[in-house]
């Protein structure tokens, strides 16, 4: 035990106490009485200890040369970005929705993906939950879609993942990278603004078992795609919002969603907060894991 904490450690800057904490936090929802709370346990601790089985190990590395490339790539693009900009932008609800065109590189635009941690512990939220009915609220180039369509193809049921994005061109780069993933039949890259685009797809594919969110780290804007997938969602789903610490206004929202009735778990992960929703969890609970 001792080596595994020093060794992860060295490699990251959580401070050790904190590791500790988070293994032990990890290893308590491990050995809860209920199924849901045991695999959100095993998926946080998976994700804390960066470890995967042999052949998804192979998988993640092909998505990571992915990233490699495209962060070196130097073609333009023209994105049309109706977020909520910097965390001290304070853009009105009009502003946002009216969007505002950006030129960036994609290998600029691949700052914004999720990184290898985070990716990671998507990866086994959705290999623990075999969730099969998947939305994504911000693809960018794609990352963090493949990671959610792979383990959702390695789960070996018929997943399948929206993932909805506001830039053409950044949904353009994302289908070439799923193509190339060859996950063209489990993803599908949903073209517009969320306010235009969520409720089709929740309507036409709902029940909803998981859904990341991971664009449009407004306030406002969160709690409110939270209420739009609330009627949509299966009977036990996972909701993962990312950003949570991003702004006032996110801490704030994550602070509201921590605290609803509605959600019987929600574990705050640092830059990620995850939620279950299954009315078969008596006592909700609220914990902390800082898993970077
Ligand atoms: C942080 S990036 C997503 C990163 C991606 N999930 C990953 O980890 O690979 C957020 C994306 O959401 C898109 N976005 C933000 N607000 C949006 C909105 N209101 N409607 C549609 N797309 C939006 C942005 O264009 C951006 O590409």
């Amino acid at each position: 035990m001792l080596t595994f904490l020093m060794r992860q450690a060295l490699s990251r800057p959580l401070h050790l106490a904190s590791l500790a904490a988070a293994v032990r936090h990890a290893s308590a929802l491990r050995s809860h009485p209920h199924a849901t709370v045991r695999a959100l346990g095993s998926a946080c601790g998976e994700a804390l200890q960066r470890r995967y089985r042999a052949e998804d190990a192979r998988v993640v590395e092909g998505i990571e040369a992915l990233r490699a490339r495209a962060s070196g790539s130097t073609e333009r693009l023209r994105i049309d970005d109706y977020g909520a900009g910097a965390p001290d932008s304070a853009f009105t609800e009009a502003q946002m929705s009216a969007g505002r065109v950006v030129e960036r590189t994609v290998g600029e635009a691949c700052r914004a993906s999720k990184k290898p941690t985070w990716a990671g512990l998507l990866w086994h939220l959705v290999r623990e939950f075999q969730p099969e009915r998947c939305v994504e609220l911000g693809c960018c180039l794609g990352i963090s879609a493949c990671y959610q369509g792979h383990a959702l193809r390695l789960n070996g049921a018929r997943g399948r993942l929206w993932t909805l994005e506001g830039a053409p061109m950044l949904a353009d780069v994302a289908r070439r990278h799923i193509g190339e993933q060859g996950l063209q039949d489990r993803v599908e890259v949903v073209v517009g603004r969320f306010k235009d685009t969520l409720q089709g797809v929740l309507e036409r594919n709902g029940p909803i078992d998981y859904a990341f969110i991971d664009g449009h780290h407004d306030e406002e804007a969160t709690l409110r795609y939270f209420e739009q997938l609330l009627p949509h969602l299966a009977p036990r789903a996972l909701l993962v919002f990312d950003d949570i610490n991003w702004s006032d206004g996110m801490r704030r929202a994550w602070a509201r969603l921590a605290a609803d009735p509605r959600i019987q778990v929600s574990i705050d992960c640092g830059e990620v907060g995850v939620c279950a929703i299954d009315a078969t969890i008596k006592d909700k609970l609220r914990v902390k894991i800082a898993l970077a």
